[in-house]
C-alpha cells in the first residue's frame, strides 16, 4: 500500500496574532503546489484565526493536547476533542514528550486522550520517543515498545486505526541534532514490525511521522525511508519559508 506523505507542525507555546496571520498568508498562496498533506499546530487560541487565514489553503487545523474527558464538566482549564472539531481542528498531538515530561502524562492518559481525540473525530498524533540516556543504554527498542504496548492495551481498534504515530527522539527536539536517515528509518521499522505483530492492516496503513530538528537541509534524507510518513516540526514549521520547503521536500 502506498502512504500519504504527512507534513505537521507544532508551534508549541510560540506565535502571536501577527504571526499567525503572516503565516496563513504564506501558505494560502503557495501550498496548493504541495503534494503532501499538511497541518500545523497552533496553541488552542490561535486555531480559529488560523483556520481563518487558511480557508481557502489545502492545509489542516490541529490542537497540541486536549482533556482526557470526552464530556464537558467541571475541568477548569481543559479543553476536550469537541471543542477543537467545532473550532476546525482535525488533528491533535497526544503525548508529546514536553507533555509527558513537564506536565505527568504517563501512557495511559496518553492513550485516554488519544481515545477521546478519535471519539471527537479527531486524528490523534501521538507522541513516541526514548531519552538519550536510553539510546546509549540500548533501551530505545523497549522503550518504544512499552509505549505502544500501553496503547494497544488501552485503545479499541477504531482509535489504533485513525491515530498517526510521531517517533520523537527526545535528544533531538530542539537540540539541532537530528536522528540521522538510518536511525529514523531503523527505528519506524521496529515500530511497523511492533504494529503488525497486533494488527497487519493498521501496520501498512498507518503514518509514522518522525520528528526532531527536522530543517529544509535534512528533511529529504529523512524523507528517503520506506517508513518515514512525514515530520512532526517544531521550530522550522514556525516559518512559512522553512516549513513549505521541508514539505516540498517529500517529493
Ligand atoms: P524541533 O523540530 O524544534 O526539534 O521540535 C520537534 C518537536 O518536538 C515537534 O513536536
Amino acid at each position: 500500500m502506498s502512504r500519504r506523505m504527512l507534513i505537521a507542525g507544532n508551534w508549541k507555546m510560540n506565535g502571536d496574532a501577527a504571526q499567525v496571520d503572516a503565516f496563513a498568508r504564506a501558505l494560502s498562496a503557495d501550498a496548493g503546489a504541495i503534494s503532501a498533506d499538511m497541518l500545523v499546530c497552533v496553541p488552542f487560541v490561535y486555531v480559529e484565526r488560523l483556520a481563518a487565514g487558511l480557508a481557502d489553503a489545502p492545509v489542516a487545523l490541529g490542537a497540541q493536547n486536549l482533556a482526557a474527558e470526552v464530556d464537558p464538566g467541571a475541568f477548569t482549564g481543559e479543553v476536550n476533542g469537541a471543542m477543537l472539531a467545532d473550532v476546525g481542528c482535525r488533528y491533535v498531538i497526544v503525548g508529546h514528550s514536553e507533555r509527558r515530561a513537564l506536565y505527568g502524562e504517563t501512557d495511559a492518559v496518553v492513550a485516554a486522550k488519544a481515545s477521546a481525540a478519535v471519539a471527537a473525530g479527531l486524528t490523534p498524533i501521538v507522541c513516541v520517543g526514548e531519552t538519550l540516556e536510553q539510546r546509549e543504554a540500548d533501551q530505545t527498542e523497549a522503550v518504544l515498545a512499552a509505549q505502544l504496548a500501553a496503547l494497544f492495551e488501552q485503545c479499541d481498534r477504531a482509535t489504533l486505526a485513525a491515530a498517526v504515530i510521531a517517533y520523537e527522539p527526545i535528544w533531538a527536539i530542539g537540540t539541532g541534532h537530528s536522528a540521522s536517515p538510518e536511525q529514523a528509518q531503523d527505528v519506524h521499522a521496529f515500530l511497523r514490525g511492533q504494529i503488525a505483530d497486533r494488527d497487519a492492516t493498521i501496520a501498512e496503513s498507518v503514518l509514522l511521522l518522525y520528528g526532531g530538528s527536522v530543517k529544509p537541509d535534512n528533511a529529504a534524507a529523512l524523507f528517503a525511508g520506506a517508513d518515514v510518513d512525514g515530520a512532526l516540526i517544531g521550530g522550522a514549521s514556525l516559518k512559512a519559508d522553512s516549513f513549505l520547503d521541508i514539505a516540498r521536500a517529500t517529493g
